[in-house]
């Protein structure tokens, strides 16, 4: 199957967090036209096993390989964590994944080679992380830290909330005991707890945003396969949900950082 430049690019999540990473790309790359698939009536992922994660991630790849995209990006810590093979092996388009591009900023970041990691339940304990950094750097130490309540906590729209900062504290302590000079926000809802988790962390560790390295790493790889696409009218966005929760357009729009449009409900 031969890509084509004017198609989309297909970016998948367990729900409206990836929408932290299209946003990413809506500024990056002005000009490329974006499928979204969010899993809104299955999510969380985050807690789930790795065969059912699987399970619905090759769901969704084919679903996007349908809308002709070029190009697959895998949004979700969870699905890159456990399920990314599962992607490559199918799609006859090139896959990206959060993990990945989180791995190198985390390098990049780094002075003293010593490294938090912050995610899910599945993505802390399936290693990922710390497999994507060593492939690298194999000497960098990785601290990581499973933070369960902060994707509740983001939808709940507690993005500076007391509740909040008491819960970094407490799930930050015992990594920045260990004095890490880079922190990886390793779940699409995280960026938006940001200034909250720097203010906590402190200035002296550096953040690492999946969804801006993400967008690096998109944009580096559409110029090296001459897959960007040469258009310059204002590209079309389509976003396609499993199920539209209460508050979805307050939510998605709060991801989004601009007007959610376009949104289609699909049946499975
Ligand atoms: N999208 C997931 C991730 O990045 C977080 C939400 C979930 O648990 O499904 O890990």
């Amino acid at each position: 199957m031969q890509a084509n430049p004017g198609n989309a690019i297909g970016v998948f999540d367990s729900g409206v967090g990836g929408l932290t990473v299209v946003r990413a790309l809506m500024e990056r790359l002005p000009f490329e036209n974006i499928v979204y698939f969010g899993d809104t009536a299955r999510v969380p992922y985050g807690v789930k096993s790795v065969e059912t994660i699987s399970h619905y991630t090759r769901e969704i790849a084919e679903f996007l390989l349908q809308k002709q995209v070029k190009m697959l990006i895998i949004a979700c810590n969870t699905m890159a964590a456990v399920a990314s093979q599962v992607v490559k092996d199918l799609s006859p388009m090139p896959v990206l994944d959060v993990i990945d591009a989180g791995a190198l900023g985390a390098i990049a970041a780094t002075h003293r080679k010593q490294v938090g990691i912050i995610g899910t339940p599945t993505t802390i304990n399936s290693n990922a992380y710390a497999r994507a950094i060593h492939q690298y750097e194999p000497d960098v130490r990785i601290f990581s830290q499973a933070c369960p309540l902060f994707v509740p906590l983001v939808e709940e729209g507690w993005l500076d909330h007391p509740v909040t900062r008491l819960t970094a504290q407490e799930y930050l302590k015992p990594v920045l005991a260990q004095d890490v000079d880079t922190l990886v926000l390793g779940c699409t809802h995280y960026p938006l707890l940001k200034p909250l988790l720097q203010d906590v962390a402190g200035s002296g560790v550096k953040l690492v945003d999946s969804a801006e390295a993400m967008a690096e790493e998109t944009a580096a790889l559409l110029a090296e396969l001459k897959l960007s696409n040469p258009q310059r009218n204002q590209p079309d966005y389509q976003f396609y949900v499993t199920d539209v929760p209460l508050r979805f357009q307050t939510i998605g729009e709060r991801f989004l950082g601009r007007t959610l449009s376009n949104v289609h409900v699909v049946k499975w």
